[in-house]
Parts: structure tokens; sequence; C-alpha cells
């Protein structure tokens, strides 16, 4: 069955991303060219428990068609039910979710959990294919981890089973999104399928979705992470495959204009307060490259309105000497530099009181942080005033379980007590550090409005990093779990 969208040649889709491609994002992206674009995925066992938060995912604009709804379940019957209902709300296509790794998902057989039930998984979409007269899309990862990559055999149980494509997020279940992608899989599943194969993962840049194109055949490119704040990924991509050139980035005036549009859309989707805190998570994507970004994005922690954000906006336009009205005005965005990396070091300024208070609970941190080391600690400094108020947590965490840094620092930054919190300091031990998770991500969005610096990951030597350069980013640093 033919996909609407999938039509035209070297398609661009925007990736399923919860929580991000709500309505209003979604119909951005359509507006900048994705030519097919995905909702957030819909619990089916929400859908045929009536639960409001699912059934409002199912709302659907007249101006972003091609959509689709994307389900995810681990029961036939649950999924077959809310597919007839995503159906009815008017959905171009069904899209199954095989990849989301997230323990509450995949961990119940759902999500990449089906990856390890191939049989379910081919049962599951035929029965989708028989419920809908809609083509009938799934959306699977490599495998469930590096030694029992099946993605191959999947792909072809799917065609069998009658979807009309397969989309390919080119890592394993257990990779979530640390290693680069392995786009060579991608190549592999479309030479053992003759359905439409849609390859997603890592594509930052209009570049790499030529290289995609070219280097697996695919016959679509789904892109996700780059599409958040940044809407022109998809018309400078098109531009870039049908002429071979790059357009300039979008100037200081354009990226406002649209993010404004985009705030007051989601302002009218969900309310005020909710819409302008949602929001922060894209500020990153949409000031990429400006001058000062960095403490614009931690003046827009702030504002819990949109004349707020306007006002943040203003006073940036007006210290930059930029004409925000003008459309083509203000200097252009730097392409990539310094901010791009989200690595920038640099130090707060210096307060000798401030300094001494660290030392020491920087001091005391690390003599309770003792081997075994499968520890984690964490000090908070906050300031109220002249006052600075210090906090030390610590966790000891029994061997093979996985501790939460994140937590400890959030526990530490309440327990330091109102006000800014000067710096948030981590002490990672070797079995608490790796464990990305979407709690992590939450934490980190609390910390923002209130903490500037992080200090210090691990055992490294001391590094001073702007938490908020690394908080918007937080779905590449901290790696979300999907
Ligand atoms: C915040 C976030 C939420 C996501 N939610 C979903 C989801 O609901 N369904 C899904 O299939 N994939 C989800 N993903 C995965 C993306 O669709 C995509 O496969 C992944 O980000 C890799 O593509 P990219 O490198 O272009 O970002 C999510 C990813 C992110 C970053």
């Amino acid at each position: 069955m033919p996909i609407p969208g999938l039509e035209r040649r070297r398609p661009l889709l925007l990736a399923p991303m919860e929580e991000i491609t709500d309505q209003t994002f979604r119909r951005l992206a359509r507006r900048f060219g994705a030519d097919l674009v995905f909702t957030e995925f819909v619990s089916s066992e929400g859908v045929v428990h009536d639960a409001p938060k699912s059934l409002a995912k199912f709302a659907l604009a007249p101006d972003e068609h091609p959509v689709g709804i994307q389900i995810f379940g681990a029961r036939i019957a649950a999924v077959v039910a809310s597919a007839r209902r995503a159906a009815e709300a008017g959905a171009d296509l069904i899209d199954l979710n095989a990849g989301c790794p997230v323990r509450k998902v995949a961990g119940k057989g759902g999500g990449a959990g089906l990856l390890r039930t191939p049989q379910l998984l081919e049962e599951m979409a035929q029965a989708l294919v028989d419920a809908v007269a809609l083509p009938v899309t799934v959306k699977i990862r490599l495998g469930w981890d590096e030694r029992s990559i099946n993605v191959v055999e999947i792909a072809t149980r799917l065609e069998r089973a009658g979807a009309a494509a397969v989309t390919v997020h080119a890592r394993t279940r257990s990779q979530r999104f640390r290693p680069p992608a392995d786009w060579s899989w991608i190549g592999r599943v479309k030479q053992a399928v003759s359905i439409p194969v849609i390859g997603n993962g890592d594509v930052w840049e209009p570049a790499d979705a030529a290289r995609l194109f070219d280097e697996t055949a695919c016959d679509a490119v789904m892109i996700g992470r780059a599409a958040m704040g940044n809407p022109w990924i998809f018309s400078r991509t098109r531009h870039y495959l049908d002429t071979g050139t790059l357009p300039p980035p979008p100037s200081t005036a354009e990226r406002f204009g649209v993010l404004l549009e985009h705030l007051r859309e989601a302002v009218a989707e969900k309310g005020e307060r909710r819409g302008v805190i949602e929001m922060r998570k894209l500020y990153r994507g949409y000031l990429r490259g400006l001058p000062g970004a960095a403490r614009l994005r931690a003046a827009l922690m702030e504002p819990l309105t949109l004349t707020g954000v306007q006002r943040c906006l203003a006073d940036y336009g007006r210290a930059q000497e930029i004409d925000l009205h003008g459309s083509a005005s203000g200097p252009p965005a730097r392409a990539g530099g310094s901010e791009g990396t989200g690595r920038t070091m640099e130090e707060p300024a210096t307060d000798p009181r401030f300094e001494a208070h660290l030392a020491a609970a920087r001091a005391a941190a690390r003599r309770a942080w003792a081997p075994p080391r499968e520890r984690c600690g964490a000090v908070a400094i906050s300031r109220a005033g002249e006052r600075f108020c210090g906090a030390t947590m610590q966790l000891a965490a029994p061997s093979g379980l996985s501790v939460c840094a994140e937590q400890v620092a959030l526990c530490a930054a309440r327990a330091a007590g109102a006000g800014e919190i000067a710096c948030v300091c981590l002490w990672i031990g070797p079995a608490a550090g790796d464990h990305p998770c979407g709690t992590c991500r939450q934490i980190w969005l609390e910390l923002a409005p209130r903490a500037r610096w992080l200090l210090q990951r691990g055992d490294q030597p001391p590094q001073w990093l702007s938490l908020d350069r690394l908080l918007p980013d937080p779905f590449r640093d901290f790696s979300p779990e999907r």
C-alpha cells in the first residue's frame, strides 16, 4: 500500500518523539518541508482504558497531513483496538513502535521488547494490517543488544506480514543513543526486503541525509533530534538534496520569529504555563550558534509567560544591536562553533567566599567518597544575596546497582536551600557512571532554572561546565531512553 509523503524523491520524515512532536511541532515541521510526520508514541493500553493523556495524542490538525499515529503495546488486541481508533481520528498511517528501550515499555514486551519475540511482532503487524485500511509501518532497532542483532530477520517477517514500510533506527536497544548509528544495517535491510526502508539515526546536517541516502539506498530519511528547535533542517536539507548547495542558516530575526510563533501555538495548544515551560527543551536548537546564546538560554529558563519570553528576546536584541523586526537583519548565526559541542569550558565569576565555600564542600565530599567508590556524591552551593549555603549528598550503591548521580545532585541542590544554585558538583563512581534515563533529563530540567554551573563529572580533573549549555541538549549527553 503506498505511503503518503513517500511518493516524492528522497523524502524527509519527522521522527516520532515523546513530549516533543506534539501538534504544534508537527505542523511547523510540515510547513518547513517534512514530507511525513509522526505523533509521539501512544500507549495502546492507555487508549483501551480511555486514558485522557493517551487519547489527547490522537488530536490531529488539518494542516499537518500526512501524519502517522504511532502506537506501542505488547497485547495484540489492545494494539489493534487502538489502531482502529487512530484510524477514526484521521491518521494517514499507523506506525507500530518496536524500538522503544524504556524499561516500562520494553520490559513489558512492547517497544524494543518485541524484537525478542519476532513471532509475536509478526502476528501483531499482520493483525494490524488486517484491521485497518491504512498503511501500517513499523519502527525498529537493530536488535535487543549487540549479541542478538536480528534486524534483517525482523524486517523480512514484517514484509511477510504486510507492513507497508519499515523504519530502521540503526542502533540496538541496549545502545540507546550512545554509539554512532551503524547505517550499514540500513543498507543490509534494504537489500533484503522490497518494501520501502526508512533510514534513521544521527542525521544532524543536510549532508548527513544525503550520505544516508547514498550509502544505504534507503527510500526515505527520518530526522529526530536535529529537528528540535530547528525546523529549518527540513527546508535546508531539501534544498541541499535538490541543488547540492547549502542555503545560509536563518538570521537571528528569523529564528526569533519562528520561535515565538512556535511558542504562541504551544500556548494555544496547552495553556500558557505548560506551553512556556515545555518550550525550554527547544531553545538550544533555536539559539544554537548565536553570540551569547548560553546567557540568553539561561535567561529564558526564568519566565513563565509569553510576555516574559518576548521581553528576554527583545533585551537580547537590544544588547546585540539587532533589528528583530527586519526579517534578514542581524548577524547571521555562526554555523557550528563551540556552542555546538555543548562542552565549552568556562570559569564562573571569581568570588573568594564562594571559592572557599566550594573548596570546603568538595573536600568533604571527596573524603566521604572513599573506596569501594561505587558511589556518587554531589555538592550544591546556593547563594541568596550575600549568603552562601552548601549541601553535600552521598549515595553508596550496593554492588551491581546503578546509582542516579543526577538524583543525588538534585537532593543536594534542594538541601542547599533557596536562592540561586551557584554550582552543582558531581562525583560519580565507576559503577554509577553511565545510566542515561528520562528521569535524569527531568532532573536536569528542574535544576536548570536555579543552577548555573556544573563542576566535574567522574574522577576527571575539575572542569567548569556551564549547566545551561549542557542542559538544553540532554538528548545527546544524557540520552533519553528510547
Ligand atoms: C526525546 C525523544 C523522544 C523520543 N520518542 C520516541 C517515540 O515516542 N517513538 C519512537 O519510535 N521513537 C522515539 N524517539 C526516537 C526517535 O524517533 C529517533 O529514532 C531517534 O532519536 C534517532 O534519530 P535521530 O538521531 O535523528 O534523533 C525519541 C527520541 C527522543 C530524542
